[in-house]
């Protein structure tokens, strides 16, 4: 019996492409694990109404880890008009699943790694002194709480009396007694303390194993005083158990202009679930975008592990795929950091920087060509050109021996 038992949701288009390129990484590695397909995604709504089946939540109930590729995502109104005829009328309200399984095992920590791997042609550049050109090392971790927040999904247009008479308890509402309530949305942002804590903890043990020298809260704590306060308060206390890492703060819209200035001045950065949305997508931008963006998403019990991007539907049916495969595979070493198998997840990174500094083998993100049945054509490697490349590099043991990192 294998030592791990991983619940391999592929979900849509891309995720199809990318999960089990993923696995042959991890199976390279030697990493000791069975997968169990879980159902997950657009298929699923359309004939069960409901993207999360019930019995995927049971498997990852058992299993505890997951490993997830992308799903298809649409309006709740378009997604009534997808859904199979005899189920039409029966009720059925469309959520997106992954916001779904966020919620449902508590997933509130999400990390998000940005990384720069040298050589990569979508790096960050920026002038230096004189006529030079500088390519900073970033090397940033993205801590965004995931659960709650402006994303929490309590808001109402049309707000009921109640919530309008509670509001009115605040001088500030003032300004909005005149608006007619149907005139008037409202989506709220509610911190707790225990999340507030979980997140900036989770960045500061982050910061200690990767030796980064700070962590920064980035939210927008002279504005939203009592929610990004509270997280700011928190940090505070959770410092006091980390003297050795410095603790930073930034706002929201600061951080935007700073990151292009000097990306490689931060480590952890902590954010409540916007801001970390916006703020690990810019970094994200900075070392690579989608095609290297990998993501945790970990609760007390459950992982799930995946790419920031979605399912690209425009190139699932490529045949060869053409997607770069790297952000699946970066995603499934954060899964063996999970479970603390961080050298075979050390040899995965050092691997793919190998192959990206080679720079042999680049798939069309990568060579800043349009996507496409051409890019082939045009020397784009195929997915599967890509992770054989990666598997060359592991078995040449380039990773083994640190040359590549
Ligand atoms: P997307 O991330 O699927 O694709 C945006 C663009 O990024 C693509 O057209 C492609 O040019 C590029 N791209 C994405 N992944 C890539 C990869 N691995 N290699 C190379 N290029 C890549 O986002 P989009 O187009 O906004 O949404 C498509 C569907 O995915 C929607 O239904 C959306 O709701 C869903 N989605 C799902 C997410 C998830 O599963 N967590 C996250 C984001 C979007
Ligand atoms: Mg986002």
């Amino acid at each position: 019996m294998a030592k791990y038992t991983v619940v391999a949701m592929p979900g849509d288009g891309i995720g199809e492409v990318v999960l089990p390129e993923a696995i042959r990484v991890l199976d390279a590695v030697g990493f000791d694990a069975e997968y169990v397909h879980g159902d997950i995604g657009w298929e699923f709504w359309i004939h069960e109404g409901n993207a999360l089946p019930e019995r995927t939540v049971e498997l990852i109930d058992k299993h505890k880890l997951a490993l997830f590729g992308a799903i298809t995502s649409k309006p709740k109104n378009e997604a009534a008009l997808e859904l199979s005829p005899e189920l039409r009328d029966e009720g059925y309200v469309y959520y997106s699943p992954i916001v779904a399984l966020r919620q449902r095992f508590n997933l509130d920590v999400c990390v998000r790694p940005c990384r720069s791997f040298p050589g990569n042609p979508l790096n960050f550049i920026r002038r230096g002194p004189g006529d030079t050109v500088e390519e900073p090392e970033v090397d940033v971790a993205v801590f965004r709480q995931n659960t709650e927040g402006l994303y929490a999904g309590i808001e109402w247009t049309n707000p009921p009396k109640v919530v309008r008479d509670a509001l009115n308890t605040h001088p500030k509402f003032k300004f909005f007694a005149a608006t007619p309530p149907h005139d008037m949305a409202i989506s709220t942002r509610v911190f707790t303390r225990r999340a507030c804590y979980r997140i900036v903890r989770a960045a500061f043990e982050y910061a200690v194993a990767h030796g980064y020298k700070s962590v920064t809260v980035c939210e927008k704590p002279n504005v939203l005083r009592e929610t990004s306060g509270m997280m700011e308060e928190e940090a505070r206390k959770v410092q006091q158990d980390f003297p050795d890492i410095e603790l930073w703060s930034t706002n929201i819209d600061a951080q935007m202009m700073w990151m292009t200035k000097n990306p490689e001045d931060y480590g952890a950065i902590v954010s409540g679930n916007m801001f970390g949305d916006i703020v690990s997508d810019a970094y994200a931008g900075l070392v690579g975008g989608l095609g290297f963006a990998c993501s945790a998403n970990i609760g007390d019990e459950v992982a799930v592990f995946e790419p920031t991007h979605g399912s690209a539907p425009k190139y699932a049916q490529l045949d060869p795929p053409i997607v770069n495969p790297i952000a699946m595979v970066l995603t499934g070493a954060m899964l063996l950091d999970h479970v603390g198998e961080t050298d075979k997840a050390e040899q995965i990174r050092a691997a793919v920087a190998a192959v990206v500094k080679e720079g042999n083998v680049r798939t069309y993100d990568m060579m800043r060509i349009p996507g496409g049945p051409r890019s082939i054509e045009q020397g784009a490697a195929t997915t599967t050109e890509m992770v054989d490349a990666i598997l060359a590099a592991l078995a040449s043991g380039v990773a083994a021996g640190g040359d590549g990192s």
